[in-house]
């Protein structure tokens, strides 16, 4: 696949895309972002995405120039460019430009970078066997100190850490705990759990990034006449659950098979897992058809 980026009004090959060094995200990870996916020409919740994202530069007070209409255009018109009907798209945005933390001293003028290209995040074996997860010694972010909604790229550094700690051990994810000890999330997605044919999910209070994947599940989990349950939960509730699974853009749904070296259940084999992977599957057909006709890119 094409790996394509459009910055500052241009699209360019991967290889000739650039940012200035003194890009606040660059020397402070002072920006935010999203990954949304495409399947067969359609994007998957765009609105969604780009409603958390925008909720986001609102609540970090960046200057943005374009609308959401607009960058939601520029987004649509980046994928029909790279030719692919699946794939991945990255967008990011970032403050602006200048060295020093004060916002006051920089040159304001967010940066938006749009980059599609292709993604699998675990090995195909993987959803047939179910994910090895461990628990990690990084709990996620408080919320006082940065609410866990806003997808800012600063936060990930403690979710890389993280994750290198699973890969350290051998396990396809990690969980972090929050502060007082409860289920938060994975490194990069949503737990749920299924007890006694009801399903549970942390509550967004338990620190999660309140995922749009999680959000689409507990939608459909409803429709198939699942009770849904937003709630505190704790370890004890995942290794006693007849099934587990995580959700994310990238992950999709995968099933648990384990949590620290204990079986979860069913793992892979869970009929409400099945059943709700399934589900997904046929909903990742509606979203927002990519104009590939082409009606010239957007300048910016
Ligand atoms: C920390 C974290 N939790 C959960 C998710 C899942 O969110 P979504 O379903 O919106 O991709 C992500 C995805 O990037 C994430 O980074």
């Amino acid at each position: 696949m094409a790996k394509i980026v459009w910055i500052d009004g241009n699209i360019t090959p991967l290889e000739e895309a650039f940012v200035p060094v003194t890009d606040h995200a660059y020397l402070y990870g002072d920006g935010i972002f999203e990954g949304i996916r495409f399947y067969n020409g359609k994007v998957f919740k765009l609105d969604e995405h780009l409603a958390r994202l925008y909720e986001g530069i609102n609540y970090l007070d960046y200057h943005m120039e374009y609308s959401q209409e607009e960058l939601k255009k520029i987004i649509l018109e980046t994928c029909a460019a790279s030719g692919e009907k699946d794939g991945y798209i990255r967008v990011n945005v970032t403050r602006g430009t200048g060295l020093g933390l004060d916002p006051k001293h920089i040159n304001l003028k967010p940066r938006v970078m749009v980059f599609v290209t292709t993604i699998s995040l675990y090995p195909p074996e993987l959803y047939a066997k179910g994910l090895d997860v461990i628990t990690t010694s990084y709990r996620v972010i408080p919320s006082d100190s940065l609410n866990p909604r806003l997808k800012c790229i600063g936060r990930y550094a403690a979710n890389i850490l993280a994750k290198m700690e699973a890969n350290r051990a051998g396990a396809g994810e990690g969980l972090m705990l929050n502060q007082v000890g409860n289920l938060a999330e994975c490194t990069g997605d949503n737990i749920f759990i299924i007890k006694n044919n009801e399903i549970y999910t942390p509550h967004p209070s338990s620190g999660i990034l309140q995922g749009i994947t999680r959000d689409t599940v507990i939608m459909l989990a409803k429709e198939l006449g699942y009770k849904v349950h937003e709630t505190t939960l704790s370890k004890y509730d995942m290794v006693t659950a007849d099934e587990c699974f995580l959700t994310g853009t990238a992950a999709e749904v995968i099933a648990v098979a384990t949590l620290d070296y204990r079986k979860v259940g069913a793992g892979p084999d869970g009929k409400i897992t099945k059943e709700i992977l399934k589900a997904f599957r046929e909903h990742t057909k509606i979203g927002t058809p990519i104009p590939y006709s082409g009606d010239g890119l957007l300048s910016a």
